[in-house]
């Protein structure tokens, strides 16, 4: 019997892991979803502990591939949530929790980057000055406060390179996620000697780096007995969650545009040339299908709606709270709300910022405020697309992905608020499915991750903008733009 060939794309979120398997025609044939806590151990810290993650992608695999002869899975992919500090000491074991993308502990050791380093130097050095959410100004904030873990690391690497590592042995990172550390030099794809140094770094404490689509090495022996996966299953090097999303939903080479709505909101545009933002509001990273990428990244986005819809109103149905917001409705709300509720990156790098309603009046109503929720988000994301639009970039169209793209609603808005049309794909699993294409490609189904997207990525549905809305949705935004300037001075007063 010829058994089927399958591949893995492990997407290594925030608050889950997803892992999709999909057969050689890419077809999405089983997917799992294992929850992990998140902590938050202080006011706007945000931890994982990667033991967790280890044990949720393993229960993960088995569950997958429960039903399918194993021997028949041939590569694994992972796309990870990016930035999070992983240290292991000389024996592999992780010193301390992770500390996440966004986490806001390092303002200080922010400022001293961007201040005392420079913001000119920090950016020929990686094409990138210092967010809070970064690698290294956590790793300062590491060797300050916490000496001893400092003294111990043996290695450093980030999310999905632990799984990577436990995976296959192999301590990797790729130059889409490397990109996130400011660690890289984006431009060269090389460690950049001079950060590692401000950093307190050495060579052999970083990761070895690969194109996102290079295979790192076969599963380790131990992994293929727990799991059933043959021995020379392989894993590639896998990438950044947002380059992989970006693969997933086929915006590779030259011009594309996604927009990521996950527990953070992206505004990702492919590049076949390397370019920096000369005011560095948008990052310039590598991407994972060996070009670059501009990408603007909100630490808030669906996580807003939840949060409101959760914690708030304690309900999960979501579509039941959004069924009150009438097209009338649109572009008329009187409240507003800023999504600033764990500081904010993109643009304004405000680790101070707070989440905000603004304009109630007695007969606001409860689904007045979720409107807001999903206005404020999309005029957030508005705001980095006015930074690329003012660099000349041409942002015609776009892809939208992630759990908050699943809301028609949601999409409505955001195709209105930026007044371009939004494109779903089939496959809409961004990340996960962008890993198992990178795994399709290490293995060898496709010569180039732009031949997997051209065969594999389809469009399922497109939002079209409605120019009466687009323009009722210009005066909402315009006056938007003015309520965090006029609130800024006070967060760090409020804390
Ligand atoms: C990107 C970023 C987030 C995380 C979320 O710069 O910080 O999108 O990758 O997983």
């Amino acid at each position: 019997m010829i058994s089927i060939k399958h591949f893995i794309g492990i997407d290594l979120g925030t608050s889950a892991v997803k892992l999709l398997l999909v057969d050689e025609l890419g077809q999405i044939v089983g997917e799992v979803t294992k929850e992990y806590p998140l902590f938050f151990p202080q006011p706007g810290w945000s931890e994982q502990n990667p033991e967790d993650w280890w044990k949720a992608v393993q229960n993960g695999v088995l569950e997958l591939t429960e039903h399918i002869d194993r021997s028949g899975v041939c590569g694994i992919g992972v796309g990870g949530q990016m930035h999070g500090l992983v240290a292991l000491d000389a024996q592999d074991r992780v010193i301390r929790p992770a500390i996440l993308w966004n986490d806001g502990r390092t303002g200080e050791e922010v400022e001293y980057l961007n201040s005392v380093v420079g913001k000119e130097k920090l950016s020929a050095m990686t094409a990138n000055i210092a967010f809070a959410g970064f690698t290294a100004p956590k790793l300062l904030w590491m060797r300050k406060n916490e000496p001893g873990n400092f003294a111990r690391i043996a290695k450093i690497m980030l999310p999905k390179d632990y799984i990577n590592y436990r995976l296959t042995g192999v301590h990797s990172c790729d130059y889409s996620d490397a990109s996130g550390m400011l660690l890289l030099d984006v431009e060269h794809k090389r460690w950049s000697k001079e950060m590692m140094d401000i950093c307190g770094l050495k060579d052999e404490q970083m990761p070895t780096l690969f194109e996102s689509y290079e295979v790192i090495g076969p599963i380790r022996g131990s992994v293929s007995d727990a799991l059933g996966l043959p021995r020379e299953c392989a894993v590639v090097a896998g990438a950044g969650d947002n380059a992989a999303a970006a693969v997933g939903t086929g915006v590779v080479g030259e011009g594309g545009c996604n927009l990521s709505l996950g527990t953070s909101g992206t505004l990702f545009i492919s590049s076949k040339k390397f370019g920096v933002d000369p005011h560095n509001a948008l990052h310039a990273f590598a991407h994972a299908d060996g070009g670059w990428h501009l990408m603007a990244c909100m630490l808030s986005a669906a996580s807003c709606n939840k949060w409101l819809c959760e914690d708030i109103l304690g309900t999960s149905d979501y579509a039941a709270e959004q069924a009150d917001i009438t097209d009338e409705k649109l572009g008329n709300n009187h409240v507003f709300f800023l999504p600033y509720l764990m500081g904010e990156r993109s643009p304004i790098n405000d680790v101070n910022a707070r989440g905000t309603f603004v304009g109630m009046t007695m007969d606001s109503t409860r689904s007045d405020l979720v409107q807001a929720v999903l206005e404020g988000v999309a005029f957030a994301i508005r705001d980095s697309f006015e930074i690329a639009k003012s660099l000349g970039i041409a942002i015609p169209r776009s892809r939208i992905c992630g759990g908050g793209a699943k809301s028609p609603l949601w999409r409505k808005i955001f195709a209105n608020v930026l007044g371009i049309p939004l494109d779903m794909v089939k496959t809409e699993q961004g990340p996960g499915y962008g890993g198992a294409m990178l795994a399709m490609v290490g293995c060898g189904v496709f010569d180039s991750v732009q031949a997997a997207a051209d065969a594999l990525v389809e469009l399922s549905s497109s939002t079209e903008p409605d120019p009466a809305l687009t323009a009722r949705y210009e005066q909402r935004y315009q006056q938007f733009r003015k309520i965090y300037p006029a609130l800024k001075e006070l967060f760090p007063e409020i804390q």
